[in-house]
C-alpha cells in the first residue's frame, strides 16, 4: 500500500505522527546544522541554491509572495532571499518546531538582515523573511495569496502527503508555483552505494554527533517510505496540480517536483 504520510516509530496516528517529528526536530535543533552539512559533504547547499534559481523569475518581482514551508534553520530561505530585490515583500518562512524557527530567525530575520550601508537613506531594507511557526497541513494563510511554495526536506516528514498537497494548493494563487526539494532513492550501481552509506554509515555519524540513538535511522526510513517520483507526480496529478515534473539532482539522491496551481479551475 502507497505511503500516506510520515510514520515515526511508535507513532499510531497522524497527530502522533506530527508530535514526534515535531519533538524530534526540536531535540535536534542546536546540531542541525552541522549535521546536515557533515552527512551530505556541504551538497546540501548547492542543492538549496539550485531549487532557488528555478524560481528565479518569480522570486525577482518585489511583490511576489513566497512561503518557504518547513523552513527549519533557514537555509532554503537564505538561498531565495539571494534572489530577492531590494526592498521585496518579505519572504514568510514558517515551521511548526520553534527551536529550529529559532535559529532560522537569527539567519533570515529583518534585524539579521540590516540595512544596506550602501543603500542607507534610500530606506531599501536587505531582502529578509519573518518566521510564522505554523503546521503546514494548517497554513494560517488567506486562499490564493501566494505565487509560490517552495519546501525543502520537509513534505516528506508531513503526517498526510496529499493534505500537505491540498493545503498548499489553497493558498497558492491560481498560477502560483510550487517547489517540493526532497532526497529519492537512486537505482543502479550508485543506488546500491548510496544506500549502504544512507542506512549504516549516515545513522553511525548521526549517532556520534547528536548522542540520541535512533534519530538518525529515521531519515533513511523515511526516505525509503516516501513515494517513488512516478507516485508523486501521480498524487500531484490527482491532488489538482498543473504540468507536475521532476528534475533529479546529484545522480536522483535528490531532486526539485515542480508544479502550478490551474489558472481556469
Ligand atoms: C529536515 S528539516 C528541513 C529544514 C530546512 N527546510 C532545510 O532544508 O534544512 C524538516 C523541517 O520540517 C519541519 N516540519 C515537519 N513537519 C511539519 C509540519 N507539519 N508543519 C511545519 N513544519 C514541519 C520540521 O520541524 C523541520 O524543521
Amino acid at each position: 500500500m502507497p505511503a500516506t504520510g510520515a510514520k515515526p516509530p511508535g507513532a499510531t496516528d497522524e497527530a502522533a505522527a506530527a508530535h514526534a517529528v515535531r519533538q524530534m526536530f526540536d531535540s535536534i535543533a542546536p546540531r542541525y546544522d552541522l549535521l546536515n552539512h557533515v552527512l551530505s559533504a556541504n551538497v546540501d547547499r548547492l542543492w538549496w541554491r539550485r531549487a532557488a534559481r528555478h524560481f528565479r523569475p518569480i522570486l525577482a518581482r518585489p511583490d511576489s509572495a513566497v512561503l518557504d514551508v518547513c523552513c527549519g534553520t533557514g537555509d532554503m530561505t537564505m538561498a531565495l532571499l539571494r534572489h530577492r530585490p531590494h526592498g521585496s515583500q518579505p519572504i514568510l518562512a514558517a515551521d511548526f518546531a520553534p527551536a529550529m524557527l529559532a535559529r532560522g530567525m537569527r539567519k533570515f530575520g529583518a534585524s539579521a538582515r540590516r540595512a544596506d550601508p550602501d543603500r542607507a537613506g534610500i530606506g531599501q531594507q536587505r531582502p529578509y523573511a519573518i518566521a510564522l511557526e505554523a503546521d503546514a497541513l494548517r497554513l494560517p494563510l488567506r486562499d490564493a495569496s501566494l505565487d509560490l511554495i517552495v519546501t525543502a526536506f520537509g513534505f516528506r516528514n508531513l503526517a498526510n502527503y496529499e493534505a500537505g498537497l491540498r493545503e498548499f494548493l489553497r493558498v497558492l494563487k491560481p498560477g502560483g508555483q510550487l517547489g517540493i526539494l526532497e532526497f529519492s532513492e537512486p537505482g543502479g550501481l550508485i543506488g546500491q552505494a548510496y544506500a549502504v552509506y544512507f542506512r549504516r554509515i549516515l545513522p553511525a555519524i548521526g549517532r556520534l554527533i547528536c548522542g540520541k540513538e535512533g534519530l538518525y535511522n529515521y531519515l533513511p526510513a523515511s526516505v525509503g517510505s516516501f513515494p517513488p517520483p512516478a507516485d508523486m507526480l501521480a498524487l500531484m496529478r490527482a491532488t489538482g496540480y498543473d504540468r507536475p515534473g521532476w528534475q533529479p539532482y546529484t545522480f536522483g539522491i535528490a531532486g526539485l517536483y515542480t508544479a502550478a496551481r490551474p489558472t481556469v479551475p
